[in-house]
């Protein structure tokens, strides 16, 4: 009998696949539908209290190649509502589904540290199950001194890190930006802060394209443009090896994010470390239904492998992660470089 559910940070989740902060969690009615289409959670888009602004617009494009989505890019905020209408929401969403499934709310302060003390407060009132730190927004926070700004600074995260933790009494877990130098270090300094755990990656800085006939980076803000977060596809691969890095050197349980647009892109986050994943851009362009099929995938996948729970799979590709020096000395010089382009061109693994 196969046994999807997860124990993530102390929390029982039905099942590992959580919708992750983001539009498609902005409001009461879709993460109600999230959860009745059977997600196993949600993330609630990141609540704020004095940053709260409109975002600009328009905020989001798209990088495609054949018409496949290769990449996203959005240059939207945290939520628009104050949270007085957070409120509201979080009653509606704590009436409709209960204990059934846990509600992760994500928030995010100004740069003074007690207001994010005053908004865990605030979520853990109102019933969050646990809370999500959004240290990890790249565009438009960072301004203010908040958001990647803090994921980017290793003693900011232990200090805004350890004032939550010590003011809760949920589970704390930071959202961590991949732009930085060296990931595993700043998810250690959220550790050491008594962070349960982390939620890896946030999205990528990038600029999705320039419309080369009017020489205009996109999206398109009235004649102008800023630099963005990247998501879908194109940053699985970043995300992959931040779980592995934090996986190999921490004792955090993960929550794996970043391009997962299938069932098998979430198994790989689950192989390099992750307990519970994440997708947000899939959501978006699909809605919540197909969740019921990628359950069934992966208990036939876990079925055919023999694995009883999510707990066998964790992380057991990263174990098998090694420095340059170790493969060097394995490597079997069999292929040559036309080989492996043969490879490379017929598919994306070799
Ligand atoms: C339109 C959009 C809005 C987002 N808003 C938030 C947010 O409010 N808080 C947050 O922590 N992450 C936010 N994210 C980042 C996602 O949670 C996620 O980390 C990222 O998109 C990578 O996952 P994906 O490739 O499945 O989209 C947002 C992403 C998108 C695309």
């Amino acid at each position: 009998m196969i046994d999807l559910s997860v124990n993530f940070n102390g929390v029982t989740f039905p099942n590992p696949f959580l919708v992750g902060s983001g539009p498609t969690t902005g409001n009461p009615q879709k993460i109600i539908s999230a959860i009745r289409a059977g997600w196993g959670g949600v993330v609630v888009k990141t609540i704020g209290d004095s940053i709260v602004r409109k975002a600009v617009r328009p905020m989001y494009g798209a990088f495609r190649k054949n018409k496949e989505l290769i990449a996203f890019e959005n240059l939207e905020l945290i939520t628009e509502d104050p949270l007085d209408v957070w409120d509201k929401y979080m009653r509606i969403i704590k009436s409709e589904i209960g204990k059934s499934s846990p509600i992760i709310v994500s928030i995010m302060g100004g740069p003074d540290y007690s207001e994010w003390v005053k908004l865990a407060r605030w979520a853990e009132d109102r019933g969050a199950d646990m809370l999500e730190l959004n240290f990890g927004c790249p565009h438009g926070e960072p301004e203010r001194k908040t958001g990647a700004f803090i994921g980017q600074h290793a003693d900011l995260v232990y200090k805004y890190t350890k004032e939550v933790v010590s003011s809760v009494g949920i589970p704390v877990i930071v959202k961590l930006t991949p732009n930085v130098t060296e990931i595993s270090e700043i998810a250690k300094e959220a550790e050491n802060a008594g962070a349960k755990g982390v939620t890896a990656i946030n999205t990528v800085n990038g600029i999705i394209g320039v419309d080369i006939e009017r020489a205009q980076p996109l999206p398109d803000v009235n004649g102008y443009s800023g630099y963005g977060g990247i998501s879908g596809p194109a940053i699985k691969p970043i995300g992959l090896a931040a779980v592995s890095k934090i996986y190999s050197s921490t004792s955090l349980q993960i929550s794996g994010v970043g391009g997962i647009f299938d069932w098998k892109d979430a198994v790989e986050y689950i192989m390099m470390g992750s307990t519970t994943v994440q997708s947000v851009t899939y959501t978006m362009i699909k809605g919540f239904e197909f969740i019921s099929e990628w359950k069934k995938e992966l208990e036939l996948f876990m079925e055919r492998k023999g694995y009883k729970a999510i707990e066998d799979m964790v992380g057991l590709a990263a174990k098998k992660i090694r420095p340059y020096e170790f493969l060097e000395k394995v490597t079997k010089r069999r292929t040559n470089v036309d080989e492996e382009m043969n490879i490379v061109r017929g598919e994306i693994y070799g």
